[in-house]
């Protein structure tokens, strides 16, 4: 019987070895030491042992238990110490990795001229002014000596909020505004939105707009073009050269239509300058004596020069960017090249 239970031990050694899942550490359990199990068995018949020698099979019986059970213990624990060093070891951070950076963003090109544009102007001792979107016709067209009959009024330059209201078709109106605020010398540059039913390779419905004016006495023509000299030979470089075309507004007179030589071939000719060599970029004027009526001005006191420009276009331009639509389809291929 000793040998018997000698050999039971040595086979639950060699189970118990084998046994790699904490379920098979639980069989080999059930099998050796449960109600049933190899061990009980064995001790089921210590009662047909001589008496003499029971206490001492007893007490061997239960040593190969308690031996047996240590084991289970221990190969138990074995195996979970195993299971959570492979979890560990799955889940583990390495902190000596490059890290996966936030991509950066960065104003839209617009904006971004806008402020170059605004900035320049400063410079020369402008400031800045706005006006709202939603605009009324007084001060989109009226109050600037366009009439209702004039074409720019035409429906299909303009959004209607409802009669007598509509989204600013340029940022003139913003003049008008600022000479009702206050008395000359004035310098005010406008940077801000626009809109008009327009839309195709060079159009947007909204699109953005700069305007200037400058209200002092004695304000001449000359002065109007060193303005407008300053601010494109630092926009566009030093070489760029600077026409006027005549032109009409109805809130200038005499108005012009200014071109620069262009920013691609600097004058040679090419696909953008249309083998032209200039590129027209604003539009310009003496303040008209009607407008200084509406604003309240003496006109016999005071001159001033205004223009007002397309941002988008002066960035298309500088940018040599085919469509205008790029600006506004927010393809981060496109933008990201700013
Ligand atoms: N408001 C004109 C436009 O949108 C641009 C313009 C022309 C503005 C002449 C001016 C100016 O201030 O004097 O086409």
């Amino acid at each position: 019987m000793k040998e018997k239970l000698e050999q039971i031990r040595a086979e639950a050694a060699r189970a118990l070895a084998a046994a790699e899942s904490l379920q098979a550490v639980e069989d080999v359990r059930v099998q050796f030491l449960g109600r049933k199990g190899r061990i009980t068995e064995v001790l089921r018949f210590l009662g047909q042992a001589p008496p003499e020698e029971r206490p001492v099979l007893g007490q061997a019986a239960n040593e190969v238990k308690a031996a047996l059970a240590a084991d289970l213990e221990r190969r138990k624990a074995e195996l979970e110490d195993r299971e959570a060093r492979k979890q560990a070891q799955s889940r583990r951070l390495d902190l000596s990795l490059p890290g996966r950076r936030p991509r950066r963003g960065h104003a839209h090109l617009v904006p971004r001229v806008a402020g170059q544009i605004v900035a320049i102007f400063s410079e020369m001792g402008f400031q800045v002014a706005t006006g709202p979107d939603v605009e009324t016709e007084y001060y989109n067209f009226d109050s600037l000596n366009t009439p209702a009959d004039h074409p720019a009024r035409d429906s299909h330059d303009t959004f209607f909020v409802k009669p007598g209201v509509v989204l600013r078709t340029h940022t003139s109106p913003v003049q008008m505004r600022v000479m009702e605020q206050m008395k000359p010398p004035v310098a005010i540059v406008a940077p801000g939105r626009v809109y008009r039913v327009d839309y195709d390779a060079s159009h947007s419905p909204m699109f953005f707009q700069i305007e200037g004016l400058l209200v002092d006495r004695g304000v001449s023509f000359a002065d109007l073009k060193g303005t407008l000299m300053f601010f494109v030979q630092r926009f566009f470089g030093p070489d760029t050269r600077l026409r006027f075309r005549p032109h009409f507004f109805p809130f200038t007179e005499p108005s012009a239509e200014v071109d620069i030589s262009c920013a691609i071939c600097s004058g040679v000719g090419c696909r953008l300058c249309k083998n032209s060599g200039w590129l027209e970029i604003l539009g310009c004027g003496m303040v008209h004596p009607e407008v200084f009526r509406y604003a309240g001005y003496d006109a016999e006191t005071y001159t001033g020069f205004a223009f007002g420009f397309g941002v988008d276009r002066i960035a298309m331009l500088k940018h040599a960017i085919p469509s205008i639509s790029h600006l506004y389809e927010n393809d981060l291929r496109f933008l990201e090249q700013f």
